[in-house]
């Protein structure tokens, strides 16, 4: 162990700086600090086999790269940066602060995580501390100019990869620095505590406050707590977890200002606290994990939604799949494996879907610890399975697409997302408990998925000029730019299909007086004067045969037209589904949650009134895509992920296999293949 300027080896002048991600990126985390010097050497010879390219290094170390405060250790990292580096692989580079040293938390308990009962977290695991804590971004600072000082010049540097998952585990942090912290923010926020009475409604329930400093978290209470309260409590959470990377990205940035930056997201796998359409300016590359839910027999569609989503937190910029699995994970009730060729499914349809890089959710699987039965791309079993013969084709597949990289993905439909939406339509003391606020939005980006539609998952302020169809899906929460943007894209000549229970309140969640559906009231031409939310096992009949269920209201026309009327009482003759001319679009609005049948029914008429096309037509469950260069170049994608083979029109090479498709081409039962196309698409 020595003192790191006394040892750090001279890279200065090593050849290929500065290294970037230039190249579709194949591999994962890497973790060599749980494996002897023999097996790591064999890892390299493993990773030129299978063509790993790049991979995250360092993610949980702090605790082996500093064992007592101030002394490191950085010979074992060094030796594996070389070897890497010799390798011709390309190193994304933690800071290591993903968990605390226990040297850091015994000499600063307060660092450790408080929820809102109380509970204190403790080290044992990982991610065991508090973003708003001084003691913890002070050392955090400390260790990542540590380490960005000593790798600074390495050869294999190519990107830094900051902390781990920001806001896993947890993400809601009561301890005191946050509280005070969030005491800050909100001074920030509101100037006066005026405005934040005003805001958060305090002549309510005795709720109001005289200064600042008598604000709390939302501690746990004993009812419902102020819905503003914990709205803007969820904003700051996502703040402070950014501001925290920040802090570090900072640091990065002054000791290697040519390095990219990023932190990988989790876009809806594992928590909604974290606005990433917020955080994404500070990322320069967006990130993302995405596991399989096993329980979930729509899980390739719940793939394409989470890399739809991080498509539209990246702009429609390409993104990076930084972790997802070869097979099982350790996590969930019931870990399945992938069967053969799910896996080179699952990773070319995040490619289909605008990543540039494939990455991996580990390297070698660990013997020991937590996550000892986590697939790997290096299983316990070794190289004789067919996990490492699908991982060699699956590097050997990337190589072959590397033309695709940095083109993006066509879509003419967007799906507005909203962060602060979700946190507010899911808070207690609603008409009913039974909105989730995904539900709705997948069950229609499932009937677009289903007939080969891409859609951008976007920001409702984003602009929305491009898209033909937008689908604003239970958008309880909007403020008046993002109603004026979504009105003004159907007076320019989109169709948009607004949900029930959309408009409600504006960023104070304050109703919006006057009849519902409050904001788009004048777009939709329609008035609600009261909801009749559905029990639980309760459903309607509508007029033309369809069933609804969670939801039902008292609607009045107002220059809309009924397409669709409740049938049942109370509500007989009622619309629940209407058409209004808008500008050049129309705007329609559906006041229940219609059944899957109605919903694709819905999803064709929106498809053929606004001209949307699929990338190519091709038969039930199989996937299909396109990309586009900027020189108009296009890549279609097909992932049959079905066991019947298939056929689909088109004319190019197939950049898997080589072979020339002349107008059509098979796509085998369980395969992926990836045309250039040699005509131009519209
Ligand atoms: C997350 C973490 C990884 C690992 C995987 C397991 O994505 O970032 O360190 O724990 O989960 O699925």
């Amino acid at each position: 162990m020595n003192r790191v300027a006394a040892t750090r080896p001279d890279w200065s002048t090593a050849a290929s700086w500065p290294a970037r991600l230039d190249f579709l990126g194949f591999g994962g985390d890497y973790n060599p600090e749980q494996w002897p010097r023999s097996v790591r050497s064999e890892d390299i010879d493993l990773m030129r086999e299978a063509g790993v390219s790049v991979v995250s290094v360092g993610i949980f170390s702090w605790a082996l790269l500093e064992p007592v405060e101030g002394e490191h250790d950085f010979g074992w990292l060094d030796e594996v940066m070389d070897n890497l580096h010799g390798a011709g692989v390309r190193v994304a580079l933690s800071t290591a602060t993903a968990a605390p040293p226990a040297w850091l938390t015994r000499k600063h308990p307060e660092i450790l995580p408080r929820l809102s009962d109380g509970t204190t977290l403790w080290p044992g695991s990982r991610r065991h501390y508090s973003p708003s804590s001084p003691a913890y971004q002070y050392h955090a600072q400390r260790i990542t100019r540590v380490v960005a000082e000593r790798y600074k010049n390495h050869p294999a540097l190519a990107l830094w990869h900051l902390d781990n998952e920001l806001g896993a585990h947890v993400s809601e942090f009561y301890d005191d620095d946050s509280a005070a912290a969030f005491r800050r923010w909100l001074e920030n926020r509101y100037g006066t505590i005026e405005e934040l009475n005003r805001a958060w409604g305090t002549a309510f329930w005795s709720q109001h406050y005289a200064e600042f400093e008598e604000i709390l978290p939302p501690r746990a209470t004993p009812t419902s707590i102020n819905p503003t309260q914990r709205l803007d409590f969820q904003r700051f959470s996502s703040w402070s977890l950014l501001e925290f990377y920040r802090g570090l990205v900072s640091v990065i940035r002054e000791v290697t200002p040519g390095i990219p930056a990023t932190t990988n997201l989790m876009a809806t796998t594992a928590t909604k606290s974290m606005d990433y359409f917020s955080w994404a300016g500070d990322l320069d590359v967006v990130a993302n994990d995405h596991y399989l839910v096993a329980a979930d027999p729509e899980r390739h569609i719940e793939l394409a939604f989470s890399a739809d989503l991080t498509r539209g937190i990246a702009g429609g910029n390409p993104w990076i799949l930084m972790e997802h699995s070869t097979s099982a994970v350790n996590w969930q009730p019931r870990n399945r494996a992938k069967t053969p060729n799910e896996m080179r499914r699952n990773s070319l349809a995040h490619v289909a879907r605008g990543a540039d890089a494939v990455m991996f959710f580990q390297w070698r699987q660990s013997l020991s610890g937590a996550e000892k039965f986590h697939s790997a791309l290096v299983p316990h079993a070794g190289t004789d399975t067919r996990m490492w013969r699908e991982v060699v084709d699956l590097g050997r597949a990337v190589r072959s697409l590397e033309s695709v990289r940095g083109s993006r993905v066509d879509a003419d439909v967007a799906i507005v997302f909203d962060y602060e939406a979700w946190w507010a339509i899911e808070l207690d003391s609603h008409p009913s408990n039974e909105i989730a606020y995904l539900d709705t939005m997948r069950a229609y980006h499932r009937a677009l998925w289903l007939r080969g539609i891409s859609a951008d998952i976007v920001h409702p302020e984003a602009d929305l000029s491009r898209y033909k169809l937008v689908l604003v899906c239970s958008l309880y929460l909007v403020t008046d730019v993002a109603a004026a943007n979504i009105a003004r894209a159907a007076k320019r000549g989109a169709s948009v299909l607004v949900t029930y229970f959309s408009g409600i309140v504006d960023e104070n969640d304050h109703v919006r007086p006057g009849g519902y559906p409050g904001a788009f009231r004048e777009l939709l031409g329609v008035r609600t004067e009261e909801f009749y939310p559905l029990l639980a096992d309760q459903s309607v009949v509508l007029s033309d045969g369809s069933i609804g269920t969670v939801w039902s209201e008292h609607m009045h026309l107002e220059g809309a037209e009924a397409l669709v009327r409740f049938t049942d009482s109370p509500l007989t003759d009622v619309p629940a589904l209407t058409r209004k001319a808008a500008g050049d679009g129309h705007a329609w609005y559906v006041a229940t949650a219609l059944d899957s049948e109605a919903v694709g029914a819905l999803t064709d008429a929106l498809l053929t009134e606004s001209g949307v096309l699929p990338a190519v037509q091709a038969p039930a469950g199989v996937e299909v895509t396109r990309r586009r260069r900027d020189d108009g170049t296009c890549f279609l994608f097909a992932v049959n992920h079905t066991a019947a083979d298939a056929t689909i029109a088109c004319e190019g090479t197939e950049l898997l296999t080589g072979v020339e498709a002349a107008g059509t081409l098979l796509v085998p039962a369980g395969a992926v293949v990836v045309v250039q196309e040699s005509s131009l698409a519209p």
